[in-house]
């Protein structure tokens, strides 16, 4: 049943997630009381430790610079930008952009929103906890066991596009240029996942407009912001379990002072040094089915730190939830057979939605066809 919030005259009605995520402390909140105690729930068995893993550090995620795929007079430097990217999508699955054209004075007033939300005490923050079976507010998610391992991190969902799904009644009224700045920096991100998503159709020799087509006014936008606070051990928690993203593509703001987001490759952990105002674009499992795995999702996931807290703000893009998801028609044929069963958006969701961050699990069980 969808249920219904009205505030400042508007009125919104929300599609039921089903969402069953068991309620969780808010880590702030226990870093806060207890500094040196951490619960059994966040440890993490030997082989999830982030100390069990150690990181080469020669490897680095690659940078791409989108003003030369924009503004390069040049055809020959173009092309050279054009296949980093192209290996950066088929070798890592992640790449960081710089010159993206987000102005960095509206990064920097996204971050102070951000901070200054989680900074509030918290049972003003409670006021945004999510409506039973929803999958939008302040709190923690992806809890849908009462002995699964706990995240050590809070974080604020909130769904940005299409308008149907936004929920303003959970849309903090403090800062009071929060839902304002929050709009702004989502209509330039969208811009940028446009632009990506041609770029890949274009590497993809598949018609340029072909992503376009599929991300139209419907497009969905969803917003994650997760703050890690502090934590006495890093070394046997973890910020953010392994997962790959649900969406299309994200783009993350990572912390530009702290280091904490690695990604899976290889089978090791690599860490990605923070660029000072890039977006960490990253492929989504819906990206992967739709290329029918010549670009795959990434497993990846967020340390913790002794001294700082840390503060990400991911924005998910997907096509629309009516949208029937496959592997495009040029990319399949005799010798690559489709690794994908057809399926539609909005049921992927909320599979995944219902289940808890286990790397590439939710993709594989739900949409992989077994050869
Ligand atoms: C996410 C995510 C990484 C980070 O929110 O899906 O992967 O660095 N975040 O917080
Ligand atoms: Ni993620």
């Amino acid at each position: 049943m969808a249920s219904s919030v009205t505030n400042a005259g508007e009125s919104f009605s929300s599609p039921n997630w089903g969402t069953h995520f068991v309620a969780v402390e808010s880590v702030q909140e226990l870093a806060q009381k207890k500094p040196n105690d951490i619960p059994e729930r966040y440890i993490r068995s030997e082989d999830e430790r982030p100390s069990s893993t150690p990181l080469p550090s020669l490897l680095t995620v690659p940078v791409i610079d989108m003003e030369k795929l924009l503004l390069a007079s040049d055809n020959h430097e173009r092309q050279k930008e054009m296949d980093i990217l192209s290996k950066a999508c088929i070798e890592w699955g992640f790449f960081q952009v710089v010159n993206h054209g987000i102005p960095h004075s509206l990064i920097d007033r996204m971050r102070g929103v951000a901070n200054e939300f989680f900074g509030l005490s918290f049972e003003e923050k409670q006021k945004y906890a999510p409506q039973p079976g929803d999958a939008q507010g302040y709190g923690n998610m992806f809890v849908v066991d009462e002995k699964q391992k706990l995240d050590w991190g809070d974080l604020m969902a909130l769904a940005l596009m299409p308008k149907k799904l936004v929920n303003l009644a959970l849309w903090p009224t403090t800062p009071s240029d929060y839902r304002n700045t929050l709009e702004r920096y989502s209509t330039h991100v969208e811009k940028v996942a446009q632009i990506i998503l041609s770029l890949f159709a274009e590497n993809l020799q598949l018609r340029s407009d072909y992503f376009k087509g599929k991300f139209g006014e419907d497009s969905m936008m969803t917003m994650r912001m997760n703050l890690y606070p502090p934590c006495p051990r890093p070394d046997l928690v973890l910020g953010l379990s392994p997962h790959s993203d649900g969406s299309a593509i994200t783009l993350l703001l990572q912390d530009d002072q702290v280091e904490g987001l690695h990604v899976r490759k290889n089978n090791e952990w690599i860490p990605i040094q923070p660029t000072p105002y890039a977006l960490v674009i990253n492929i989504g499992d819906l990206i992967e089915v739709m290329t029918n795995g010549r670009y795959k999702s990434i497993e990846h996931r967020a340390m913790t730190n002794k001294e700082k807290t840390r503060l990400s703000i991911a924005t998910f893009y997907h096509p629309s939830l009516d949208e029937e998801v496959a592997p495009a028609n040029n990319l399949v044929d005799e010798k690559n057979p489709s690794l994908y069963k057809k399926f539609k958006h909005q049921e992927y969701i909320h599979y995944y939605m219902s289940k808890q961050l286990n790397g590439k699990k939710s993709l594989a069980d739900f949409a992989k066809i077994c050869e």
